[in-house]
């Protein structure tokens, strides 16, 4: 076992356990995550500056807001969350059951994102928002099935916690199954070709998030 697998270890998730820990999480969820998941419509409102998809794919869409703000920037696209918890999708349900033009462009799917939703690839945008962090292990599976979903020249859009100088802190966040050691960014870079990418400090420094677009080669 490699000193990486040893450290990041305790982070690692299976379905059963993810589910169980939004079973919980999905009822304080938007009313807590407010305020240290910064970037998420920042980085839609980047995506709608760049480029205009009609076919988007959200991995780990959670209670469905970014689907809303896509919707509300893409309003022709026809939208698709995907999540594995059945209680982040309830929470989503709700939103959409709250406006009948909602349920009508955007369409949910309980699934654990491990391969390509589809033969052909059928997304012009896929975004990961605060997810990939949490995929542990698979987040390199899930990337690859996203390269595969994206349509040549189209967008893959992420934005996650990148790392933290604060030991204690990234331990934390181990418990609650986030991985932050700076491991995204540079697959990412590797997989699509940036558009845009940006570093930023949340809460002075006390950690960096990341934005990026990226671009399937091709198309
Ligand atoms: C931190 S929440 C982010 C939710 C939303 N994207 C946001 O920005 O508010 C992470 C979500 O990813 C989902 N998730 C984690 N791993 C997944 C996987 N392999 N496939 C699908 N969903 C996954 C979780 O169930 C959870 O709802």
């Amino acid at each position: 076992m490699s000193l990486s697998e040893q450290v990041w270890g305790a982070v690692t998730a299976d379905t059963a356990t993810l589910t169980r820990y939004y079973r919980w999480h999905a009822r304080l969820y938007d009313a807590t995550r407010w305020s240290f998941l910064f970037g998420r419509t920042a980085l839609i409102r980047a995506i709608a500056a760049d480029s205009q998809p009609r076919r988007i794919l959200e991995i780990g869409c959670g209670t469905g807001s970014n689907l809303l703000y896509l919707h509300r920037q893409f309003p022709d696209a026809a939208i698709t969350g995907l999540d594995l918890s059945a209680d982040m999708l309830a929470q989503a349900r709700r939103k959409l059951a709250t406006h009948p033009a909602w349920g009508q462009r955007i369409k949910l799917i309980q699934w654990r994102y491990d391969q390509a939703l589809n033969r052909e690839p059928g997304f012009d945008l896929i975004v990961f928002s605060y997810c990939l962090s949490m995929i542990n292990p698979g987040w390199e599976q899930a990337l690859e099935a996203a390269r595969r979903d994206l349509q040549p020249g189209g967008r893959l859009a992420v934005v996650d916690f990148h790392d933290s100088r604060f030991a204690g802190f990234r331990r934390w966040m181990g418990v609650n199954h986030v991985r932050m050691d700076g491991h995204l960014l540079p697959r990412l870079t590797a997989l699509c070709p940036p558009v845009t990418q940006s570093l930023h400090n949340a809460y002075g420094g006390g950690w960096r998030y990341f934005q990026f677009i990226g671009q399937k080669p091709g198309g």
